[in-house]
């Protein structure tokens, strides 16, 4: 078998530093990476079962191959164990492992698992070094990148505490292998194409342009192109972190259609998945946008339009009003009764604006409903 081309080495902020994110094609490049960043020795990789099925095998025998002394943890799968009750099992594991403060914790996993390590890598004797490598689309072109680690917090009512519980604590290293990629399920690659689109249409045109005129192909292995959109994703994503690490400003509009978006998740109970909520939500937030005067409607259409070229929902399934309404208020972004929400001025340009809290109900009568 040929051998892997080198991966693209890129930096992406980090705080009051930046870290090395490496986008390539395959896992075999991971354990140089983490040598060259860490040096060599014990190391704890989490993931869940389904990674460990398809990827832990490539993951393990880089590290060794590379010297390092891998341990695998497989945590449970999916948004409902994203829990402080998980999160515990896993600081418990390390304790039993010995972990010290030199063994880096490795999450090679969709955005559950790089969250609750994260999470556990900034708790676990206040703060040992973490290695993002993201098998999602989603992780690999948002949560990888700016240091949010988090877990949920089931309320009373049912309620949804997401990510209510957490810590800014960045990666040493972010190691992307698009090759992963071609274990997915086509739905869980357009959740991820929901976020590239969020990224384009608050901040880069051209990458806007380029997903309109990009064919399937491009979410189709072997990926073709999709490491020219992930390095263009990734340099915005991380110029707002730059800008505003502890999102008290422009980071906010990261959160583009999520208001409305974890709102639907939350009504739905867990039958939608997180990027077609955002997809949903974004449009809502668009054309709530429009009625507000902030956005041209024919920025609105051009942005429904791309969703729906790949295959995104831009309308929800019928969904309880006084569970959407109860959701949408429980949002964790409030601030001295003030919301922010996101306004599309253009295509690629947007601004965080204040909202007074009741305003946020608003948004909702512009969800518009699919016949399901
Ligand atoms: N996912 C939004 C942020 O990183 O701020």
């Amino acid at each position: 078998m040929a051998a892997e081309a080198a991966p693209v080495r890129m930096r992406v902020a980090a705080g009051p530093t930046t870290r090395p994110l490496l986008l390539g094609a395959g896992l075999a490049g991971l354990g140089a990476a983490v040598a060259a960043e860490l040096g060599t020795g014990r190391c704890i990789v989490t993931c869940p079962p389904p990674v460990a099925r398809h990827h832990l095998g490539a993951a393990l025998d880089s590290l060794r191959a590379a010297g390092h002394a891998p341990t695998a943890l497989v945590l449970p799968d999916g948004e409902t164990s994203k829990t402080p009750a998980t999160w515990l099992r896993l600081l418990h594991d390390l304790a039993t492992l010995e972990a010290d403060r030199a063994t880096p914790l490795i999450a090679l996993g969709g955005g559950v698992t790089g969250d609750l390590t994260g999470f556990a890598a900034a708790c676990w004797q206040r703060g040992v070094p973490v290695v993002q490598v993201p098998t999602t689309l989603l992780a690999m072109v948002d949560a990888s990148v700016g240091g949010k680690t988090a877990v949920d917090l089931p309320l009373a009512g049912g309620l949804h505490g997401r990510n209510m519980v957490g810590a800014f604590h960045h990666p040493r290293l972010v190691y992307v292998a698009t090759g992963v990629l071609a274990t997915l399920p086509p739905v869980e690659l357009r959740c991820g194409m929901a976020e590239i689109i969020k990224h384009a249409a608050i901040g880069d045109a051209a990458l806007f342009d380029t997903l309109e005129a990009a064919g399937p192909e491009l979410l189709a292995p072997p990926f073709p192109g999709l490491a020219g959109v992930l390095a263009r994703n990734v340099a915005f994503k991380s110029s707002v972190v730059a800008q505003d690490e502890r999102d008290h400003g422009a980071r906010a509009a990261l959160n583009f259609g999520h208001t409305v978006g974890h709102a639907v998740e939350s009504a739905a109970g867990g039958r939608l998945r997180h990027g077609l909520c955002v997809a949903i939500g974004m449009v809502a937030e668009a054309r709530y946008g429009v009625a507000q005067g902030w956005t041209p409607a024919p920025v609105a259409d051009r942005l429904v339009a791309l969703l729906s070229r790949w295959g995104l929902p831009t309308a929800a399934p019928a969904l309880d009003a006084g569970a959407l309404r109860a959701a949408i208020i429980a949002d964790k972004k409030r601030e001295r009764g003030k919301l922010r929400a996101v306004a599309l001025e253009r295509v690629g340009r947007s601004v965080v604006v204040s909202i007074e809290v009741p305003r946020v109900y608003e948004m909702l009568h512009f969800l518009l409903s699919s016949a399901e």
